[in-house]
């Protein structure tokens, strides 16, 4: 008999290309942007920077930041089509899926949709950069039944992110925390909406036919909207003396908690550390310490009962709440960042030229023959 094929479910451990983007490495709990090690890009720049660094490959001088900044700039507003789609979706609608369509106007809409040279598609990716911001705080303002806040060219991406959502400019520290948050979720690799992104890249479809089927993949709650999942737990468990009836009624039903585990990562999530930290001064500044309790007492449980530990997506929850993001909101905001990440590596796949198509071993019933009617 044919030897049994090596069927790799989930494509679990599969190494199936090379990218120069990031280095994921669960042995050392690192991870690299082009060389620089997430931790010290988190530390000392800012979001604008790192995002010119996926494409570019290298950080911008003041010079190339100044033009890179006012490029962003330009291209904040909410466009009147993009407006007019978003107001045809109930405001029922799920956020992630307002702002896919959203991105599925503005790409349908830009005539350079279907060029997808190197250069076209850099200047789509910055593009799409500059506009995530205002399609995902416009959904949660109508949502709220709020008027449409415009962009202010004096603020940098971030505070401008949080002035369009919430009509004001936070405390510097919301806003530094916010930035971090963009950074750590911007790249990672062959995660399952960037491999999206480069299957449908593959075929030589065009860049927002990629970022739409990214966004898709990003909405799960095994992958993105972990993050909004991780608040609704909170709000089930209400509070840190809840945690242990709740975690052995969570594991004897074999729950999924989201915010914990990772394919790659098995000892913890390189980010995690530097997002806990952003969190910690939001807990500080808002004063939550039911927050924090709650935080440590599922987290410290949950990795002593099952060796499970968290990932980004957990601390990012609580942030976000914090910051007074709609729980809905959250996995929008992981598009809005993962979109350079998602973008860079359509480039590359793009240069590859090269079609993404796996096998299957047929298990269904065997071969067979439609009965023959006489007299036909
Ligand atoms: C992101 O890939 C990336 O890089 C993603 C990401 C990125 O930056 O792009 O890092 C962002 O998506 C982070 C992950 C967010 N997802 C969640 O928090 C959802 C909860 N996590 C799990 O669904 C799970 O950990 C995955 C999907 C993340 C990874 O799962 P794997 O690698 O397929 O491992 P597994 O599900 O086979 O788990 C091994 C065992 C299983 O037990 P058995 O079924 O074999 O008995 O551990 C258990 C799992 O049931 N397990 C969990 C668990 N995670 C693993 N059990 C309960 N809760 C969990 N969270």
């Amino acid at each position: 008999p044919a030897p049994a094929p090596d069927i790799r479910k989930g494509l679990t451990g599969v190494v199936v290309d090379t990218t120069a983007i990031s280095k994921v490495n669960p042995d050392t709990n690192s991870l690299l942007y082009r060389g620089y090690p997430v931790q010290e890009l988190a530390a000392a720049k800012r979001f604008e920077e790192v995002a010119y660094l996926l494409w570019h490959g290298e950080l911008p001088d003041a010079a190339q930041l100044a033009a890179f900044r006012a490029g962003e700039r330009a291209g904040r507003a909410l466009q009147p089509n993009v407006r007019t789609a978003i107001d045809l979706l109930p405001t029922t609608a799920h956020p992630m899926d307002v702002v896919r369509t959203a991105v599925s106007v503005f790409g349908a809409s830009d005539p350079t949709a279907d060029d997808s040279s190197p250069e076209a598609n850099l200047a789509k990716a910055k593009a799409l950069f500059a506009a995530l911001p205002a399609m995902v705080a416009y959904d949660q303002r109508r949502r709220r039944g709020q008027v449409v806040v415009p962009p202010r060219d004096d603020l940098g991406y971030s505070a401008n992110f949080l002035y369009m959502t919430f009509g004001e400019v936070p405390d510097q520290l919301v806003v530094d925390a916010f930035d971090v948050s963009m950074i750590l979720y911007a790249e990672h690799s062959f995660n399952a909406s960037t491999f999206t992104a480069r299957v449908i890249t593959s075929t030589l479809s065009d860049l927002y036919s990629a970022v739409v089927g990214a966004i898709g993949a990003l909405k799960g709650p095994l992958h993105g909207g972990a993050n909004e999942a991780v608040m609704h737990l909170f709000e089930e468990i209400g509070s840190a003396e809840n945690v242990t009836p709740w975690l052995d009624g969570a594991l004897a039903e074999r729950r999924k908690i989201m915010g914990f585990g990772h394919r790659v990562y098995k000892s913890g999530d390189s980010r995690v550390p530097t997002m806990k930290s952003a969190l910690d001064t939001l807990i500080a500044h808002y004063d939550r310490p039911d927050v924090a309790a709650l935080y440590d007492a599922l987290a410290t449980e949950f990795v002593a009962r099952t060796g499970i530990h968290p990932n980004l997506d957990y601390p990012s929850g609580p942030a976000y709440h914090l910051m007074g993001f709609d729980t809905p909101t959250f996995t929008p905001l992981f598009v809005a960042s993962r979109v350079t990440g998602w973008t860079a590596h359509i480039i590359e796949q793009a240069a590859a030229n090269a079609l993404i198509r796996p096998l299957s071993v047929y298990d269904g019933v065997e071969e067979r023959h439609v009965p023959v009617v006489v007299g036909r």
